[in-house]
């Protein structure tokens, strides 16, 4: 089923993990994808994927000039803009709050947070002509807390306001805003974060225990979920931060 059949979406870190695979379900969709990622390889690897009806772009998200170029380039191929998915993000560092330096906090924040006002920036006026949709990928810890991991929560705490309250800005432009909310998915960055543990080893267990539903998911229960969120299925649906978690934020858990 074509549910983003001839929609223009622009989705940041397209190039790996949750990004790729939420890349790839759009384009299975009927979508037409403007990728953002970092580095020219990834980005060329993916257009080797989805092929040339797509537009692959190198961009910080972190820097305006790039941000703007990027959603420039995207009305010049495309004429239009439908929706921006801010999937983009960075979990380093993992270590309490008092340990965090100036750079380490100033860096998330940048990536995880500010990235969001430059896409909110250079895209809004063309989601407001197309009537469009914001995406976040945010994360659960962002509700419940994480331990050792202070300074990413409080960042996608942040996001989670912006849903709210991005969603109200922008509701009689007929622009939803919506967040999803994952545990833990198996993806470059989660396996930097259990190398940052002390027994990685143990990790990828407990990974498997968080979640009810019994598993540590790949990328593509995620990317169902937001091809959902963008679709006109979903269209009285806004402000919502969804957990797509297996379950990991219920409590009163028995592993006995
Ligand atoms: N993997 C998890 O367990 C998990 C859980 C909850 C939330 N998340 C969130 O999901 C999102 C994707 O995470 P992932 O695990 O797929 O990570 P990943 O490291 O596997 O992929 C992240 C992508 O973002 C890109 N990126 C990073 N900094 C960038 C920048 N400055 N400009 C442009 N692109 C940049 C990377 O190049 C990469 O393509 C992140 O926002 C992350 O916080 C991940």
């Amino acid at each position: 089923m074509e549910e983003l059949k001839d929609k223009v979406i622009l989705i940041t870190g397209g190039t790996a993990g949750i990004g790729l695979a939420c890349t790839q379900a759009y384009v299975a969709a009927g979508a037409c994808v403007v990728v953002i990622g970092l580095d020219n390889d990834s980005v060329a690897e993916t257009m080797n994927i989805i092929g040339d009806d797509h537009l692959g772009i190198c961009c910080d998200v972190t820097r305006d000039a790039d941000v703007r170029e990027s959603i420039e380039r995207t009305i010049t191929r495309f004429g239009r803009l439908d929706a921006i998915h801010n999937n983009a993000g960075i979990g380093s560092p993992s270590k309490p709050l008092h340990t965090t330096t100036d750079e380490e906090w100033d860096f998330l924040m940048s990536v995880n947070i500010k990235s969001i006002l430059l896409t909110a920036r250079h895209g809004v006026p063309h989601l407001k002509a197309s009537k469009g949709s914001i995406l976040h990928t945010s994360s659960l810890v962002g509700e419940i807390g994480q331990e050792n991991h202070a300074a990413y929560s409080a960042t996608k705490g942040a996001v989670n306001a912006l849903t709210k309250s991005m969603a109200l800005d922008y509701a009689l432009d007929g622009i939803r805003v919506n967040a999803v909310l994952p545990a833990a998915v198996m993806t470059p960055m989660l396996h930097t974060w259990a190398h940052e543990q002390p027994d990685a080893e143990k990790v990828f267990d407990f990974l498997k225990d968080i979640h009810v539903l019994g598993y540590c998911p790949a990328g593509d229960v995620i990317a169902d979920a937001c091809v959902f969120l963008l679709s006109d299925k979903a269209r009285f649906i806004t402000g919502v931060n969804l957990p797509v978690s297996g379950g990991a934020e219920l409590g009163y858990r028995r592993n006995f």
